[in-house]
Parts: structure tokens; sequence; C-alpha cells
């Protein structure tokens, strides 16, 4: 009988908080099967993705600016072979040489339309907390490929939603956290399936 090997994807997250995306990547491939998430790297102890990492048995890799800038941070995520490296939170520009040496395979997901509301220092409840002095009728996510300036890399989805007359930062982040948690691990799904 022929035996034909599927081959299972290998994701790295990169995030520095809560961890709510990556939780939702991990349950999303568990249960379907194509990828699996085979380490987390964390740049902040005590972030709650640590313990996302250890209630999963994921293994997980704890950054300093040092070790982050190194050869051996290469090689370590180069031992797994990922399809695709997937920026989560993760508020640390990445260092030039791993972005060259992972050409179109690290994504990022940004809580606002950009260009709109991007940049350095645009992160989290900061987002939602200008687009609602802004007044801003509408909010959204985009999930995009990351080159060597901040939130700058080609665009891979964009989802929008309204930003109600009673919101606050609250209420818009969940808003947010509803797309983000939805669409990031749907579309990661299309890129493994569309190299
Ligand atoms: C997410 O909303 C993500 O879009 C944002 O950080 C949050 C992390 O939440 N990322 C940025 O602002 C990047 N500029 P999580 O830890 O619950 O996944």
């Amino acid at each position: 009988m022929p035996y034909f090997a599927l081959r299972m994807h290998s994701l790295i997250i990169f995030a520095s908080g809560k961890g709510s995306n990556a939780r939702a990547i991990i349950d999303y491939f568990k249960a379907n099967g194509k990828a699996s998430v085979s380490l987390i790297v964390c740049n902040k102890p005590g972030a709650g993705v640590l313990d996302i990492a250890r209630e999963e048995n994921i293994p997980f890799l704890l950054v300093d600016k040092n070790s982050f800038n190194s050869d051996a941070f290469i090689t370590q995520l180069q031992d797994h072979n990922p399809s695709l490296i997937v920026l989560a939170g993760f508020l640390w520009k990445l260092p030039d040489n791993v972005i060259h040496v992972f050409p179109d395979r690290i994504i990022n997901i940004h809580p606002a339309l950009l260009p709109s509301y991007g940049g350095k220092g645009m992160y989290g409840d900061h987002v939602h907390r200008a687009i609602l002095a802004a007044k801003e009728r509408e909010s959204g996510i985009t999930i995009h490929y990351v080159d060597e300036v901040y939130d700058n890399g080609r665009i891979v989805l964009q989802a929008r939603c309204p930003v109600a007359a009673g919101d606050d930062v609250d209420t818009l982040a969940a808003r947010i956290h509803w797309l983000e948690h939805f669409f990031y691990p749907r579309t990661i799904e299309f890129l493994l399936d569309h190299p």
C-alpha cells in the first residue's frame, strides 16, 4: 500500500503579552491538524503566553536583547524549520538578519487598519486609545508580512469593524480581538496552503 507522508507544518510564535492570539492559533491547529506550534519566543518573563506554553507543553525561549541579536538565536529558529514565524503581540522589532533568513515567512498582526495608526509606540491599547481620541468611525486588523520597516510589509489581509458611539478602550479591544482570533489562524492556514 502506498504511503504518503503529509508534512505537518511547524509554526513559531513570537509574543510578549497575554497570548490570546497564540491561544487561538494553537487551538485552531490542534483541531485541524495541519500545523503545530513548535516554539514560542517571548521577551517578557511573567508574560501570560508563557503559561500557555507550559500548559500546552510547547517549548519556549525567553530572549533578552543579547540573545535576540545573536547568531545562535537564528540557529535555534532554523532548527524548527518553520513554515511561518507568526508575531502575535510581539513588541520588539526583529533584527534585519532574522528577516533576511526567513524571507516572506514572517507575518505580524496589527490591531488597526495600516498604514493608519501604525509605527513605533503604536501597539495594543495605545492604538485603540488613539482611534477613540480621533473619533474614528471604524477600525480593524491588518495581517502583513514583516520587512525591515516597522508595520510596513505587504498586506495579506485586512478586516474592518465599526467603532460604536459608546466604545471605550476595553469594548473596542474586545471587538478587535474577536476579529484577530477569527482571522489570524485562518490567514495562517491560507498561507500554508498557498505558499
Ligand atoms: C493584539 O491585539 C495584537 O494585534 C497587538 O497586541 C495584541 C496582543 O494580544 N499587536 C500590536 O499592537 C503590534 N503592533 P494578545 O497577547 O492577547 O494576543
